[in-house]
């Protein structure tokens, strides 16, 4: 292992999600949201599978938040469902709902936990989606009084915020592919979602920073190191550049006072039909951190197939590598190539990495669930990702997805992507190998950053199936 420590500021964490954990789905006033609306109407969804219940976080949490006590984990990134705060989107408040999420935040705190919130995690209110969703610009109107309320009600304890959570996946999975929801597809939706949510990430930003100025503000972004499958073939090398620019880049530079990047992305052109006079302005937030968000890496070829990217990608299963059970390659280089690529815009001050794990087929054996190769994964990130922040440092925390088994979105439960296994029929948790590995890795950084000693091995490792 290499010499290289984080600092004794670093934040360690699990990373979770309202509609992926909390069930309840419409219980004490929640208005539905346009998950619950698609996991009920679409049978794309892997088993049909559905989060009417999924953890039930919403009557267990206190059970998990003495569980991250007992792991020792210092900060817990959850997200607020926005329909169980404004069931119609705007305008009626859910009392019932503001007081679920006071309880959370009350009880982390009384377990020496910080909350970090995020505002949208994907569960746009359904009432919202009917008048247009994130293709309306109104929502950047009803985002902001969303945010508004939260900032206000829950600031004077939350001092972590988080607006948006990978937009690119919520609009180009939920406008442009339709695989999630509200199931929209083709540019007509994607291109004016693109911009109402470069507008209210930053708007979200400036709202929370205005009425709680002594809080960090950030947004995550969802990455994956991007390269061409062919070297030195230019076609490819031109088709990866692309891919980058729309995986990588389209978020995140207007927020930095970049623009779109339209030189590198020619179709993206049109979005400019949407922007009206200021908006180039209002798309700029100064960020106090940046989260990404890391599981990968992709290669990508070129195909005269693929409308407007002319591009495709070469799926990892068929190239003989390891994989998780997402399909998606161990290639545990790709999130210290992104901290360093994130960590290079001269305007981000701090990068925390907001999620990063995999999924694996973890089977409990006389009650034990040795998950080796979730602890190999997460030790091969950090080692690659402490020798980026040697360079930089900027990096200032990371944060495991996930606590807790859960809804994986369009693959259903198959995936379990948690260090605390959840049995879907009795709800039962028994956290793995890997939070009990989790727990002293986070003991062995704070110790070691105290002493100024690098104590690098986590005897957890030893212990035998
Ligand atoms: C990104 C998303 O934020 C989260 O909701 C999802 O479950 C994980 N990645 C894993 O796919």
């Amino acid at each position: 292992m290499s010499n290289y420590n984080f600092s004794k500021n670093f934040h360690w964490g699990v990373s979770t999600s309202a509609f992926q954990i909390e069930g309840a789905y419409d219980k004490e006033g929640k208005g539905p949201s346009i998950w619950d609306e698609f996991t009920q109407k679409n049978k794309t969804i892997l088993n049909n599978h559905h989060a009417k219940v999924a953890c039930d976080f919403y009557h267990k949490y206190e059970e998990d938040i003495s569980l991250m006590k007992d792991l020792g984990i210092p900060n817990f990134r959850f997200s607020i469902s926005w329909s169980r705060i404004f069931p119609d989107g705007y305008g009626r408040v859910n009392q019932k709902g503001v007081d679920f999420y006071d309880r959370i935040i009350d009880q982390c705190i009384e377990k020496g936990i910080e909350p970090w919130v995020t505002l949208y995690h994907w569960d746009l209110p359904q009432k919202i989606e009917l008048r247009g969703g994130w293709t309306n610009r109104r929502i950047v109107d009803w985002f902001y009084d969303f945010a508004a309320f939260c900032a206000s009600h829950f600031g004077d304890r939350v001092k972590r915020w988080m607006v948006l959570n990978e937009p690119m996946v919520f609009t180009g999975a939920g406008y442009f592919l339709g695989i999630h929801a509200p199931g929209r597809r083709g540019l007509k939706n994607f291109i004016p979602a693109v911009h109402h949510a470069v507008l209210c990430q930053a708007e979200g930003g400036r709202i929370i920073k205005e009425l709680q100025p002594d809080s960090k503000v950030g947004t995550t972004f969802s990455c994956s190191l991007i390269e061409p499958f062919r070297y030195e073939n230019k076609k490819d090398e031109r088709a990866a550049k692309r891919v980058d620019a729309l995986t990588n880049r389209l978020f995140i530079e207007p927020a930095l006072g970049l623009g779109y990047p339209i030189g590198d992305l020619p179709f993206l052109k049109r979005i400019e039909k949407y922007i009206r006079h200021g908006d180039e302005t209002r798309m700029q937030f100064d960020f106090d951190f940046i989260g990404i968000q890391n599981y990968t890496r992709e290669l990508i070829k070129y195909s005269a197939f693929t409308p407007y990217l002319k591009a495709k990608l070469i799926e990892s299963r068929k190239r003989n590598v390891p994989v998780t059970d997402m399909g998606w390659e161990v290639y545990p280089k790709s999130l210290a190539e992104m901290a360093k690529k994130f960590s290079a815009y001269e305007k981000v001050k701090e990068v925390i990495i907001t999620e990063n794990g995999a999924a694996f087929s973890d089977e409990v054996k006389n009650g034990n669930i040795y998950d080796k190769s979730r602890v190999d994964y997460i030790t091969q990130n950090l080692k690659y990702l402490k020798q980026v922040n040697a360079c930089t440092n900027k990096i200032g925390g990371y944060f495991v997805w996930s606590l807790l088994d859960n809804f994986e979105w369009a693959e259903g439960y198959r995936p379990r992507f948690g260090l605390v296994h959840v049995d879907f029929k009795t709800l039962e948790r028994t956290p793995k190998l890997s939070a009990l590995w989790y727990k002293k890795t986070i003991e062995i950084h704070s110790e070691s950053s105290k002493s100024g000693k690098i104590l690098e091995n986590n005897p957890i490792l030893s212990i035998q199936k």
